[in-house]
């Protein structure tokens, strides 16, 4: 190990050193809090958006999981907040990158956000007194993007590999809203481009962020497994939701079989039926293996597959609202159906690629009046009215849940909900028991009206 790597590393084994994190968002933000508890770390914390840094400042949270009291005592404790890169990178010896990796219209991975953020890093590193600075990258990618394209750009700007900078892959695995998992205990993965910079960042995640970290030999394959883990889920909610809407007409509960077959203590890892995918991540990241798996001459079969299954679910909900109002005598156009739930997964605000969105879009498009009930999104991140429950339960045709937040009393709305207003549940939340005449949900046995 050199003596700038050794310096760092003892650095960290004293809780001493500087950081920078770029992209202060779900993944960026609690590890730069985090981070930040250590009274000898310098934290440099930089985010384009100035709302986000004028929020951090002001110790306003915007997300679930950091309270605004951490950030008020990561404030006191001198983190450095900005908008602009500069100081930032001249002033800290290792860099975590979290900024969004999302795909485009034509699900082609788009890293411009990753780019920018490795041009200002070679632009700046080179200028720095003694030319050295460690990567880590978080954002989730295709595998290659840490060793090639992260590498290329730096060199562009005359820096090389283990003499100016060494790279590191280590995706983020949070949940966000999972109140017994964040970033402090939850395994990472690290891949780097040396065993001296593996035991570096090591150092900085094990001793200051107090996560486990597991070795991976190289980032390439982190950034594999990353794509792994989510493209398993995606599959496998594919294959539920595929077998969800069999067994609805096979009057047979998709719920109970789940149940049985988690009886099997292994080999079997229970996935559940729902209104479509949801968020940054499952929806996205199976794109990114598809799209280098081309240049490899590679055709991954299963993602289009299971894309196609849960894209189409938003339609089966419809259907499945459909036939409740039929069984009211009402029709689609002119209802008011409100959505209980709007964001995309429980106990969180986050709208992204929040099944709710195409499911209240299409149904507006077909004349119904779309009301949501849900206290955590911010009207003004949605267009269709945000109203509570007493008047959810005055003024709906039907009801849908598609979000089942943990506030919802559900046997207190069933016992007050008058029972000529349908309840569709697309997630299975109902007990049996308390499924009325009209109510219908998806995954469960579609029953005769007699
Ligand atoms: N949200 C999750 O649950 C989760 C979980 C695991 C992995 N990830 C991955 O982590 C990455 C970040 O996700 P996120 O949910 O935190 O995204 P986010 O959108 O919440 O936050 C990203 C932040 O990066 C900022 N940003 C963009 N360009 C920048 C730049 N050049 N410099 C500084 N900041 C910049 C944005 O303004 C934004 O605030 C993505 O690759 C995502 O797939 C997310």
């Amino acid at each position: 190990m050199d003596k700038w790597m050794a310096s760092i590393k003892s650095k960290l084994e004293n809780k001493e050193g500087s950081i920078s994190v770029f992209g202060l968002g779900y993944v960026g933000l609690p590890i730069a809090i985090v981070t930040a508890k250590n009274d000898n770390m310098k934290v440099y914390a930089v985010d384009i958006s100035t709302e986000k840094i004028n929020s951090i400042q002001r110790a306003i949270s915007y997300i679930e999981d950091v309270s605004d009291e951490d950030i008020f005592n990561a404030n006191k404790n001198g983190l450095v907040t900005s908008v602009d890169h500069e100081q930032a990178i001249l002033e800290s010896d290792i860099s975590i990158i979290c900024v969004p990796t999302p795909v485009d219209a034509f699900g082609i991975p788009k890293l411009d956000y990753i780019y920018d953020v490795t041009e200002a890093l070679g632009k700046l590193i080179s200028m720095k007194q003694n030319k050295k600075h460690i990567i880590v990258l978080e954002s989730t990618t295709y595998p290659t993007t840490t060793e090639v394209e992260i590498r290329s750009i730096l060199e562009k700007y005359g820096l090389a590999l283990h003499e100016n900078f060494e790279l590191a892959f280590s995706p983020e695995r949070i949940d966000p809203g999972n109140k017994d998992f964040n970033v402090e205990n939850i395994p990472k993965i690290l891949g780097t481009t040396s065993e001296n910079t593996f035991d570096v960042v090591r150092t900085y995640y094990e001793g200051i962020i107090g996560t486990q970290i597991v070795k991976a030999s190289s980032p390439r394959v982190a950034e594999f497994t990353k794509l792994f883990e989510n493209i398993f889920r995606q599959v496998n909610i594919a294959l539920v939701n595929e077998l969800a809407t069999l067994a609805e007409k096979m009057q047979i509960d998709m719920f109970e079989v789940i149940e049985l077959a988690k009886t099997k203590p292994f080999g079997f890892l229970p996935h559940y039926p729902g209104p479509g995918l949801g968020g940054h991540c499952i929806p996205v990241d199976p794109y990114y293996l598809q799209y280098i798996s081309k240049k490899y001459k590679s055709t991954l079969k299963f993602i289009d597959v299971a894309s196609d299954i849960n894209e189409g679910m938003d339609d089966h909900v419809i259907g499945l609202i459909h036939l409740a109002l039929n069984r009211i005598s009402k029709s689609i156009s002119g209802s008011n159906i409100t959505l209980f739930g709007y964001s995309y997964k429980p106990n969180v605000s986050d709208l992204r690629n929040s099944p709710a969105i195409p499911i209240s879009n299409k149904l507006r498009d077909l004349g119904a009046n779309v009301q949501i009930c849900d206290s955590l999104v911010s009207p003004d991140s949605v267009k269709y009215p945000i109203i509570n429950e007493i008047d959810a339960k005055k003024n709906s045709t039907l009801i849908v849940i598609i979000t089942p937040h943990a506030y919802f009393n559900w046997p207190q709305i069933i016992e007050t909900l008058d029972e000529n207003i349908p309840i569709v549940d697309t997630r299975g939340v109902l007990p049996n028991e308390m499924y009325r005449k009209y109510d219908i949900a998806l995954g469960r046995p579609i029953k005769e009206l007699t």
